[in-house]
C-alpha cells in the first residue's frame, strides 16, 4: 500500500495496482496538492482548471515544477484526480483525470503518454461518428481544449495537415509526445504548431521558445473542402489558417440562399457568401478589411467556378460600408455579421456590448423587412454572460424595426463543450428575422 494518500485506502490513485505501472519511489515523487475545505465541489464537478486560490497547501518534497504531473485532493486529502502543474498561472492545476476515470483506465493514470494516447483516440472516434472527415469535409477540430478533456490543447486538422495551437505551459513540454500521437493518426502527413503566445507567457513559457513550426515539407498555402466548397487557406493565417466553428452555419446559409441578394460581412475568406452563391443566391457581397482575407476570397470564387458576376468582396470597414450603403438606401434579403472578438475579456463587456449593439443596429437596417440577419459573437465574454439576446433587441429598438429569433447557434459538433467549463463556449451565432 503506498504511503502517499494516507488514510485513503479506498480510492484507486492510492490503491496498490497503480504500482503495476509506476515504481513505489516514482509515485513517491509525485506532490499532492490540496485544497480549501469547501473549494473543491467545483472541481469534483468536473471543471479541471484548479485556480490558486482554491489551494491550500502543496504536500512533497522537492516542490513540483511546471509541467509536473501533481495529485489533487480536498480540504480532507482524499485525491480528486491528477493533473499538471502550473508554478506561475492562476490556473495552478489542469486535471487530467478524475479519480473514478483512473479506475476504469488504470493505465492512463498519472501517465501523460497513456492519457494522450487515450483522449487523441477517443477524439479521432467521435469526428468519425460525427463523419469527419467525408467526402465533402475535410477541415474540422479534432481536440476541442478541455472539451475533448485535454485543457490547453487545440488541433485543428486541415486535409493532411494537423495545425496544433498550444495555449497552455505543458502542451510545451510534451510537445514530442502529443506530436507522436498526432503523426499515428491516418491521412495526417504533416503537423504544423501555432503557439498562442500572449497566453502562453502568462503561463510563464518563455517567449524565446516559442515559435510556429511549419513541417518543412508542407506548404504554406493549402486547398481544403468543407460542406463540398473547396478554399485556399494560408496556414499563417488567423489563428490556426480557417475558421472551422462556423462550418454548420454556413450550410445553413446555402439552405436559405435560393433567389436571394446577400451581404456577408466582416467576411473573413468568404465561408458565408460562398455557400449563398452554392445556395442559388442571385447578388452576394463580401465586405472585410483584410487584404490576404480577401485575396483568399477571391482565390475562392475561382476554385470553385463562381460566376463573378454573383458574388464580389470589397475591401472596407463593416461599419463604414453599412453608413453608406445606408445613405445609398439600399438593402439586403439577407445580412451576415460575423465581427472579430470585440470582448476579449468580461472587464470590456459593458462598452463591448454597445459596439455590438451599434453594428446590429446598422446590419438590421441594411435588413428588408421580412429578411433574415445572421449575426455572430465570438466573444465568450459575450455568449457566457448570455446577454447577446438583449443587446440585439437594443439595436433592433435603435433601429426602428421589430426582430424575432428563428435559430440560436454555436459552433459546430467538432467543437465540444465541456458543461462543468462553460467558459469553453465563445460562438454565439442567432439568426433573425427583421420585420
Ligand atoms: C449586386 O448588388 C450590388 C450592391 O447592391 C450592386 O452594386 C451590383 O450591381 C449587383 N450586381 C448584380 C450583378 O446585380
Ligand atoms: C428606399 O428603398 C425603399 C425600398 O427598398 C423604398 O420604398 C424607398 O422609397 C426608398 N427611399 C428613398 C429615400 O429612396
Amino acid at each position: 500500500m503506498l504511503s502517499l494518500l494516507p488514510g485513503e485506502e479506498s480510492t484507486y490513485l492510492s490503491s496498490d495496482s497503480i504500482c503495476n505501472q509506476e515504481s513505489n519511489s516514482e509515485l513517491a515523487g509525485i506532490a499532492k496538492v490540496v485544497l480549501k475545505k469547501g473549494k473543491s465541489q467545483l472541481f469534483k464537478d468536473g471543471n479541471p482548471m484548479v485556480y490558486s486560490g482554491a489551494v491550500d497547501r502543496i504536500i512533497g518534497r522537492p516542490p513540483p515544477k511546471t509541467g509536473d504531473i501533481v495529485l489533487v485532493a480536498d480540504g480532507t486529502e482524499k485525491p480528486i484526480g491528477w493533473g499538471l502543474y502550473n508554478s506561475v498561472s492562476m490556473f495552478c492545476v489542469r486535471l487530467m483525470q478524475f479519480e473514478d476515470e483512473a479506475a476504469r483506465d488504470s493505465l492512463s493514470a498519472l501517465n501523460i503518454e497513456k492519457l494522450l494516447e487515450t483522449r487523441i483516440g477517443a477524439a479521432v472516434e467521435l469526428r468519425r461518428r460525427l463523419g469527419l472527415p467525408s467526402a465533402h469535409t475535410n477541415a474540422y477540430r479534432l481536440i476541442n481544449s478541455e472539451g475533448d478533456r485535454l485543457s490547453g490543447l487545440i488541433v485543428d486538422i486541415f486535409g493532411d495537415v494537423a495545425v496544433i495551437a498550444s495555449s497552455a505551459a505543458w502542451v510545451e513540454k510534451y510537445k514530442a509526445q502529443i506530436e507522436a500521437c498526432i503523426s499515428r493518426i491516418n491521412d495526417i502527413n504533416h503537423i504544423n504548431w501555432r503557439p498562442s503566445v500572449d497566453i502562453l507567457k502568462e503561463e510563464g513559457v518563455d517567449a524565446s521558445d516559442l515559435k510556429e513550426i511549419h513541417s518543412s515539407t508542407c506548404p504554406e498555402r493549402s486547398k481544403i473542402m468543407e460542406n463540398g466548397i473547396l478554399y485556399a487557406i494560408s496556414l499563417k493565417g488567423q489563428k490556426t489558417g480557417f475558421y472551422a466553428d462556423q462550418r454548420e452555419n454556413r450550410h445553413f446559409i446555402s439552405r436559405i440562399s435560393d433567389g436571394q441578394k446577400v451581404l456577408d460581412l466582416c467576411c473573413y475568406s468568404g465561408g458565408f457568401a460562398l455557400n449563398a452563391v452554392r445556395g442559388g443566391a442571385v447578388n452576394v457581397t463580401g465586405v472585410d478589411t483584410s487584404l490576404p482575407a480577401l485575396e483568399l476570397a477571391k482565390e475562392n470564387v475561382a476554385l470553385n467556378n463562381m460566376d463573378p458576376e454573383r458574388i464580389s468582396f470589397l475591401r472596407e470597414d463593416a461599419t463604414v460600408f453599412m453608413k453608406s450603403a445606408l445613405s445609398r438606401n439600399e438593402s439586403w434579403d439577407i445580412v451576415i455579421i460575423d465581427p472579430p472578438k470585440l470582448a476579449p475579456t468580461k472587464k470590456v463587456l459593458h462598452s463591448a456590448s454597445g459596439m455590438y449593439r451599434n453594428l446590429n443596429s446598422l446590419a438590421i437596417q441594411l435588413t428588408k423587412r421580412g429578411g433574415l440577419l445572421m449575426t455572430c459573437s465570438c466573444s465568450g465574454a459575450v455568449t457566457q454572460s448570455g446577454i447577446l439576446l438583449r443587446i440585439l433587441q437594443g439595436a433592433a429598438s435603435m433601429a426602428g424595426r421589430k426582430i424575432t429569433v428563428l435559430r440560436q447557434a454555436g459552433a459546430a459538433c467538432d467543437h465540444p463543450i465541456d458543461p462543468s467549463y462553460p467558459e469553453g463556449a465563445y460562438l454565439s451565432n442567432i439568426l433573425l428575422r427583421v420585420l
